[in-house]
């Protein structure tokens, strides 16, 4: 079998194995590996994705009445693990054998495929998030395009989290090559970095408050160099 060409095959492969697999609803863990924490990279264990879930809930101050959307939500990982702390979620993948998982793995009638560009900005949510997607945007513009339209879908507030650090790129591509090496890192495919600037800047177009944070996932390696981006409504209330 020829090697994923794109992240889309990546993603897309991802979910189809599981789905040739027979198992119609995975754990915990096969979960949290259909979102790619299974990596060399990334190796989490899951108490290390229980405090990603638990710093998402206390940045964008997730309470019991709010609604959660995510786009790139892939097999639902994350809005499993909030779904018992809000009062619904929503989300988006563009991977479709991924959204197939999502849809039996969530209590929600709104899961789609859909490409993060065309998420529709009705119905609107309390708190829109992204976890572990801007990385495999093409370029800063599409970045750009889907905040523009995450800002326009949230009522109150919205997270982009473990973005690339642009002023860490050449660090984290060491930190990579040392891992899977020259070959798998380099000639691979390639991962978008963005600068922090680019979210302050975007913020204050869109009139948003913003705050940036270091990546809480200190256990591994691409956290190290990443980075989190809460934006809320100025008269909004997230915890910063
Ligand atoms: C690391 S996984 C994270 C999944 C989920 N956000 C979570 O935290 O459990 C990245 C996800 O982003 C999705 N993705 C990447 N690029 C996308 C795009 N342009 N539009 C929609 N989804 C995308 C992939 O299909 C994959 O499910």
């Amino acid at each position: 079998m020829n090697g994923p060409r794109t992240w889309y095959d990546v993603w897309q492969r991802k979910g189809e194995r599981f789905v040739a697999s027979g198992r119609v609803v995975p754990g915990r863990v096969e979960l949290a590996a259909l979102s790619g924490y299974d990596s060399r990279t990334s190796a989490l264990d899951l108490g290390e994705f229980d405090r990603q879930r638990d710093h998402i809930v206390t940045s964008l101050r997730i309470g019991a009445t709010d609604t959660v959307y995510e786009v790139g939500c892939g097999a639902g990982a994350l809005l499993h693990a909030l779904e018992p702390r809000c009062a619904g979620v929503g989300g988006s993948d563009y991977a479709p054998a991924l959204v197939d998982v999502a849809r039996r793995v969530l209590d929600s009638g709104d899961v789609e495929v859909l490409e993060a560009s065309d998420v529709n900005p009705r119905p609107r949510y309390d708190v829109v998030v992204s976890n572990g997607v801007f990385l495999y945007f093409p370029d800063a513009e599409y970045a750009r395009d889907v905040v523009a339209l995450m800002a326009a879908k949230a009522r109150r507030a919205v997270g982009v989290f473990d973005v690339n650090d642009l002023a860490r790129r050449e660090e984290h591509q060491r930190a990579r090559r040392a891992a899977y090496g020259v070959q798998e890192a380099v000639g691979g495919l390639r991962q978008l970095y963005l600068d922090r600037a680019f979210f302050t800047a975007l913020a204050a177009d869109l009139g948003l408050r913003c705050v940036i944070r270091d990546s809480v996932m200190t256990g591994s390696v691409n956290g190290r160099y990443r980075y989190n981006v809460v934006m809320s409504r100025r008269g909004g209330s997230s915890r910063t």
